[in-house]
Order: C-alpha cells, then structure tokens, then sequence
C-alpha cells in the first residue's frame, strides 16, 4: 500500500465510520509530516486510524499530544524503557526518533468532518536496514532492546492505549494530559532551533495547556502552535 492515511482518507470520504483501522506491513510512499517521506519498509509497524471527535476546535491541538502519550506508553509497557516525546509527538529513545505521528484534518467550512491519526513506530527494524542519513537518528524498538515485536499483538496493545487516551482526550481532560505530557518531554531545560513561518532560537519555557510551545528568545517571548524543531541545545 502507498500510505495508510491516504488510504484511510478514501474510506472517509465515503463515510466511514470512526474507529476504522488500517495497518500496512511495509508502505510504498509512506507520509510524514512538514511534506517529508516516511521510511516504511518491512519491519516497522504503519497504522492509520478515523476519528471524528465532536470537541471544541481549541482542543484539536491537544489531540496530537494525546496520541503521542499513547504511543509512548505502548512502547514504555512492551519494553520497559521511557520513551520521551519531542513537541508535538515525535516519539524518542535513547535520544533517536523510534516513531512519528501525522494527524490530517479534513473540515466543511469551520466544521471538523473528520481526523486521520497515522502513526509510524519502528518496530523490528535492524540499524543496517535504515539509509545512512537516518541511521545516526533513528533508532527502533529491536535495536534498543534486542526483541522481536508480534505485529498483531503490538497492535491490540497499541488500540486499548489509543482508546485510553482518546477517552481522556473526548471527556475534556487536558490538565490529564498536559501533566503526563509535560513529564515525557524531551525539551525539558533545552533551547531549541525552530522553523515555521520563520526560524527562532530559544529556551524552552513550557508546553503549555492550549498544546502550544513557549520559548523565550533574544527578542522576548514566542508562542508557537505548529513548526518543526531542526536543533536541540543543552
Ligand atoms: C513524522 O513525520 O514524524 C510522522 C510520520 C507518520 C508516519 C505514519 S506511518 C502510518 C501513517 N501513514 C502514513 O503515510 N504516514 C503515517
């Protein structure tokens, strides 16, 4: 398959119901977010689920948050390791990305039709498997732990920790999940370099309750609510 989220975007389109799942073994033009590609060869693990959250829209930044916890405590449960996560859900180990989420959001006007949740772990693969220019960034979850994953059973545990915090997420709990969030940040004490609709330096203040990234630059002040950090600084 190209893409479990392209794919799950058609199924949506023609009305699918929330809940739907689709997992690809390998993807052939696997997405990831800012426009990149997503490596996705045989070994990791590519699951795209349908939600269709009726919530204030000032909430839907939190939900990226959300599933990065569940993400992360999926991982922390199969392996006993602490996976961190890197604003807004990038998920680390042992300092290299083991997994990513991409949230696509299709609306009618100011209306939320529905929201595609795509995350990719790297699961079984093996450090020769990745190209040179992610191997010293990237890392997965047999390199860490010299453990093969069951893809099926990896999945089940990865749906109930989705639901979990998708629950959380509906019922309006975010200092639930700000608090949890906050613990598993990787930027904690860290300045970071950031590209949006421009570059900024700057340390990093909080995450704050609307999902936002507060750093404090030269010039004062920054609240950010999308970018990509490139740089991270002790
Ligand atoms: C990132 O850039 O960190 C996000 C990566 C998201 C990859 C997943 S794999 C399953 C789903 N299908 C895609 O094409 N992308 C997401």
């Amino acid at each position: 398959m190209e893409s479990t989220n392209s794919e799950l975007a058609k199924y949506s389109d023609e009305g699918a119901e929330e809940g739907l799942v689709i997992r690809a073994l390998r993807q052939t033009a696997g997405k990831g977010r800012h426009g990149k590609s997503w490596f996705s060869p045989i070994g990791g693990h590519y699951l795209s689920f349908l939600l269709r959250p009726v919530i204030p829209l000032e909430h839907l930044n939190i939900l990226p948050l959300a599933m990065g916890l569940a993400a992360a405590e999926t991982i922390q449960k199969e392996t006993n390791l602490e996976p961190k996560l890197k604003w807004q859900n990038d998920i680390f180990l042992s300092g290299k990305k083991v997994g990513g989420i991409l949230i696509e959001t299709k609306f009618s006007g100011e209306r939320l039709l529905y929201l595609l949740c795509g995350i990719g772990l790297n699961l079984n693969q093996e450090i020769s498997q990745f190209p040179d220019e992610l191997s010293k960034t990237s890392t997965s979850l047999f390199i860490e732990t010299d453990i093969m994953y069951e893809l099926d059973e990896f999945t089940t545990k990865q749906l109930a920790s989705i639901g979990r915090w998708y629950k959380v997420f509906l019922k309006g709990n975010i200092e639930k999940i700000m608090e949890d969030y906050r613990s598993r940040s990787l930027l904690k004490g860290k300045s970071v370099k950031i590209v949006d609709d421009m570059t900024y330096i700057g340390k990093v203040m909080d995450i704050t309750d609307k999902g936002s990234l507060l750093i404090m630059t030269d010039t004062g002040e920054k609240e950010l609510f999308s970018g990509s950090i490139i740089e991270i600084f002790e």
